[in-house]
């Protein structure tokens, strides 16, 4: 533990409420795929800040866009026009393929706050005031704030908030039946992310979102997709319904969105959108200059350097590495994902064991509870850094099961 980091933890522990078990280094500086301590140790990056520095770290076309409107301009707030936002807003919208508005905000759970909003209103004003019944998947993850945390299919997290905001029920993924059980004339929106993050990185199968969409058509309730985290090329293309042939009616975007800094959009369909009139909802920082500038720049940047195809292919080129790990260790149960959004379930409960193990030699790699490694690196990520992943991994399972 470097001097700086030892300072650090101890103060850490004082100031800070113990809502985070943090890992037991402290990174100083990054470039690219790499990290590195405040001893000057390196380290390869499969977390990329929780799957939001898709660009790499220190991409320099954002730190200019950044350090050049933050020169210029900070903060106006929503009262005023402000350069970059609406540009940034054209983008989104060009993005999910048209006919779209979007309200600004500054995370994901903001995004899925607004979806929630959104919805319920179209639901009230459309079909009656019974309509605001959303419905999600067990499993999903939608954030921390208390509507999004009722959205959230996750009872571990929510207990000890109750009561929750009434209104949300959860069913099992992939299972249209159960859906549709549960759509009613109550119902406003079916809310989902077409790949579970948080929750264990789940895919939804292409014939169930599918049929998700036609199910909304026929009993005119929104389709809201979370793409939070599998958005802005993350497993491929720009979005994650784009994989599925499936438009949303809203979006939830945020992570990868300025390349690491905190920022989130709402993008629905137009008539779905004008639903909100001014004075229904609303922030203060969201859609500043300076935030939007560095997520026009890290847009343009992931377009220009086609990470989206890098994703696909480096994304296959891992997932057939951990598919043959699997093989050869014997310790994985279960390879899951798309693109750069990946998890091994291992056959033992010892993922935080082995994440500790990866980090002490010189890999960032998350766990999900004690069965699930999830692997999010920056979509710079090229085959030498899977194999030095894969290689590490091999050694540390095999220990692991020996
Ligand atoms: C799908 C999804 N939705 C919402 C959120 C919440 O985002 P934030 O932590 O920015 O509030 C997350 C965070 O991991 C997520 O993965």
């Amino acid at each position: 533990m470097g001097a700086l980091h030892e300072q650090t933890a101890a103060l850490d522990a004082a100031v800070h409420m113990p809502t985070y078990a943090r890992k037991p280094v402290m990174f100083v500086r990054g470039s690219g795929m790499r990290l590195y301590d405040d001893d000057g140790r390196e380290y390869l990056d499969f977390v990329a800040g929780v799957g939001c520095v898709n660009l790499g770290h220190a991409h320099p076309a954002v730190t200019a866009a950044l350090a050049e409107q933050a020169a210029k301009l900070v903060q106006v707030s929503n009262l005023y026009f402000a350069e970059h936002r609406d540009e940034l807003a054209e983008t989104l919208v060009e993005l999910l393929g048209g006919g779209r508005k979007v309200f600004p905000c500054n995370s994901g759970a903001e995004a899925c706050e607004g979806a929630i909003k959104l919805a319920r209103k179209w639901g009230k004003e459309t079909r009656g005031e019974h309509c605001f019944k959303i419905v999600t998947a067990e499993r999903s993850f939608h954030g921390r704030t208390l509507a999004a945390l009722a959205a959230t299919g996750q009872p571990s997290k929510q207990a000890a908030f109750e009561p929750l905001p009434p209104g949300f029920v959860h069913v099992p993924l992939n299972d249209i039946d159960a859906l549709a059980a549960v759509v009613d004339h109550q119902t406003c929106a079916v809310m989902l992310e077409p790949v579970q993050g948080e929750g264990g990185v789940y895919q939804c199968d292409p014939e169930y979102l599918a049929a998700v969409r036609c199910l909304c058509d026929e009993r005119e309730v929104l389709l809201v997709l979370d793409e939070v985290q599998t958005g802005f090329w993350r497993t491929g293309p720009a979005f994650a319904q784009e994989r599925y042939g499936v438009s949303s009616d809203i979006s939830c975007l945020a992570k990868g969105m300025a390349n690491g800094l905190p920022i989130g959009a709402v993008v629905a369909r137009s008539p779905v959108a004008d639903v909100f009139k001014p004075g229904d909802h609303g922030s203060t920082f969201a859609g500043g200059p300076v935030i939007c500038a560095a997520a026009r720049a890290t847009i343009a940047a992931l377009q220009s350097e086609r990470l989206g195809e890098n994703a696909e292919a480096t994304g296959g080129y891992l997932a057939a590495g951990l598919i043959a790990l699997a093989e050869s260790t014997g310790a994985i149960a279960e390879v899951r994902g798309a693109g750069l959004m990946l998890a091994a379930e291992l056959i033992q409960p010892n993922a935080a064991a082995v994440a500790a193990a990866a980090l002490a030699r010189g890999l960032v790699v998350n766990n999900i509870g004690e069965r699930v490694l999830r692997f999010l690196p920056p979509l710079v990520c090229g085959v030498g850094e899977c194999d030095t992943l894969l290689e590490v991994l091999s050694e540390l399972l095999t220990a692991e099961v020996s």
